[in-house]
């Protein structure tokens, strides 16, 4: 008996996802390898890894193999490897001068790496938190991180990444003015092609947590961020640090924490229409592999798609721990 008038639905969303072959024709976001970013922890010394707690899977390295990792990248089709030295807490001072020192352990691993593998963009911090007595990523004088003075220091120490061979800066101290100063250094010194990665929205977050035990931060830092991160409640604020960053002379912005500002993302992007990049932090790392060792979720899959969200948000790329991992992945 034919039911000519029984119910159906007026579109069968689902015929669209019914096979694998559908659900790839249809699907609107795509990560990719060139998307990824590597963050890596550098440390002094030949032929050392020292596995990372809190970050499982992760190790600081000696610069020898920093250049292994950068030829992996590269072998893995990776675009670029981000730095970010542990320093001898013996060499942390106040008035952190190590920070802009041609031959730093940062600038070391910059000139070892552009001279092993020239095509990976090595990426720099420019924040002075790991030559920092206190942990903080600016000047500190009388209790108060000062700002001017930092950025002249910012400016120095960017300066010296550009001649070690950085081809992106990324500026992580959230001071007032650094892009522009750090802009202007960069165009009176002779590297008018070096780009800039603001971090332009960085929340004092509680997710830097695992980062700041890899960079041997976490003990020295006294008292917080708060008074240049950004407090996790506002979004209007992000999008005037973008468009003043932008103005002053950055090429790129980033959003960081990454998962839990996806808003912030979005909301950047659509505004701007800038190259966007999230940072997907140590602490959202060290959650997603933490609950993985655990049985509790399956680790692939959740690093592919918290990466792909990333994406579908309307991020141009990602600063991840897992690049290498979710490359290897992507490359079959
Ligand atoms: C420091 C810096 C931090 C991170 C990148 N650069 C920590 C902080 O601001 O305290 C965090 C990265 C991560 O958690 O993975 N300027």
């Amino acid at each position: 008996m034919s039911r000519t008038f029984a119910p159906f639905p007026a579109t069968r969303l689902r015929r669209i996802r019914r096979t694998e072959a559908l659900r790839g024709l249809v699907r609107e976001t795509q990560l990719s390898v060139t998307d990824l970013i590597w963050p890596v922890f550098v440390m002094e010394g030949e032929n050392e890894a020292h596995p990372v707690p809190s970050m499982p899977g992760v190790s600081r390295l000696s610069i020898d193999r920093v250049v292994a990792a950068a030829r992996e990248a590269r072998d893995l089709g990776i675009p670029a490897i981000c730095l970010f030295p542990y320093v001898d807490p013996a060499l942390k001072t106040e008035a952190c001068e190590l920070a802009w020192d041609r031959d730093n352990l940062s600038n070391r691993a910059t000139r070892a790496i552009k001279d092993a593998v020239p095509e990976i963009a090595v990426m720099t911090d420019v924040a002075l938190d790991p030559y920092n007595a206190n942990g903080h990523d600016g000047i500190v004088k009388d209790g108060e991180i000062v700002n001017d003075e930092t950025v002249e220091a910012l400016a120095r120490m960017a300066l010296a990444q550009a001649e070690a061979g950085a081809d992106i800066l990324g500026p992580s101290d959230m001071m007032d003015g650094r892009i522009g100063a750090i802009r202007a250094a960069l165009e009176a010194n002779g590297h008018p092609n070096v780009t800039i990665m603001s971090y332009a929205a960085k929340y004092a977050s509680a997710f830097y947590g695992p980062f700041r035990d890899a960079v041997g931060a976490s003990g020295a830092l006294k008292g917080d961020k708060k008074t240049y991160q950004m407090d996790p409640g506002n979004a209007g604020e992000a999008l005037r640090l973008v468009e003043r960053d932008l103005t002053e002379g950055a090429d790129m912005v980033m959003v960081k924490p990454g998962m839990p500002y996806l808003d912030i993302a979005r909301a950047v992007k659509s505004e701007f229409r800038v190259p966007t990049f999230a940072y997907q932090v140590s602490g959202e790392y060290a959650m997603l592999m933490a609950a993985a060792e655990n049985g509790w979720l399956d680790g692939e899959k959740v690093m592919m798609e918290s990466l792909t969200g990333f994406k579908r948000a309307g991020l141009d790329g990602i600063l991840t721990y897992f690049a290498p991992r979710a490359a290897r992945l992507l490359n079959g």
